[in-house]
């Protein structure tokens, strides 16, 4: 769903001076990103940077207490303040949310939902689509990420790479503007992982918008328009691929480089 500032200057998500606890703990210290329409963004850093949090943050799947989230234009209203602040109109919330489609590295497929029945849920339920329109564009999705075969079995009948597949297809069923992705391909072993990479490098060069969470050092400086390395809460340095991972500034992005990239 366009909305009239959905044009390609107006970045699909933008977040300005993020912050947000749990308790007492301050996972994201003031973060400002964007993802431009049309641009893969990778998100990198240690364990525990609080990458996942800035994308459940971006997705409104978790609250933040300071700080803008802009969806194409359209600042989110919140109520209240700090601990007590909430986004303040819920469709607001859904129809956002409805637009930015989560991948994550467990695949989160019904375990008793077909492979195809799996990615017609949400178009179908929670946006109410047309049933039979929406069976045309899974099976058509499901092709695409090279499982058409596979509409009518259940996902434990599946290898991790195809479920992770079938997930990738369900978020593109959405028809979604921005697709999240938090660690695709972490859960699978290495054979598999290729074949999932090689389906998120198809949709960038479709020119879809991604933000991506990745381990996968290797796919980032792959696929990548803009790569952001995060550090307990804070972006430490970002920059384009090659400048990042051929010439990296900090010393906290050197080490985690020296830790982190294959030979
Ligand atoms: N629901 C939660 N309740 C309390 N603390 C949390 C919660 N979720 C995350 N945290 C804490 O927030 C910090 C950031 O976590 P986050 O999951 O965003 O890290 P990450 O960069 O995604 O790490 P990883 O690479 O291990 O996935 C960590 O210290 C974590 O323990
Ligand atoms: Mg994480």
């Amino acid at each position: 769903m366009l909305t009239k500032d959905s044009n390609s200057a107006t970045p699909v998500i933008e977040i300005r001076d993020l912050h947000k606890s749990y308790g007492d703990l301050e996972v994201l210290k003031g973060v400002s990103m964007i993802a431009p329409r049309g641009h893969v963004t990778s998100l990198i850093g240690s364990s525990g940077s609080g990458k996942s949090t800035l994308l459940r943050c971006a997705n409104l799947l978790e609250d933040s207490q300071q700080g803008e989230i802009i969806f194409n234009g359209e600042p989110i209203l919140w109520k209240g303040a700090g601990l007590d602040r909430r986004p303040a109109d819920r469709k607001q919330v859904t129809r956002i949310r409805t637009n930015l489609s989560m991948v994550f590295q467990q695949f989160n497929l019904w375990a008793h939902m077909t492979i195809l029945q799996n990615v017609m849920e949400a178009p179908v339920t929670v946006m109410g689509r047309d049933k039979a329109e929406v069976e045309e564009k899974a099976r058509m999705y499901l092709d695409k990420v090279g499982i058409g075969d596979k509409c009518d079995v259940y996902p434990a009948q599946m290898s991790g790479g195809q479920q992770q597949r079938a997930a990738i297809a369900r978020a593109l069923c959405m028809e979604p503007q921005a697709l999240l992705f938090d660690e695709p391909t972490s859960a699978l072993d290495p054979e598999l992982e290729q074949e999932v990479i090689k389906v998120i490098k198809a949709l960038a060069e479709e020119g879809r918008t991604m933000i991506i969470v990745t381990h996968d050092m290797r796919m980032a400086a792959d696929i990548s328009d803009h790569v952001v390395f995060l550090h307990k809460g804070l972006i430490e340095e970002e920059g384009h691929p090659s400048d990042l991972f051929g010439n990296p500034k900090s010393e906290r992005l050197k080490q985690f480089l020296s830790a982190t990239v294959p030979a």
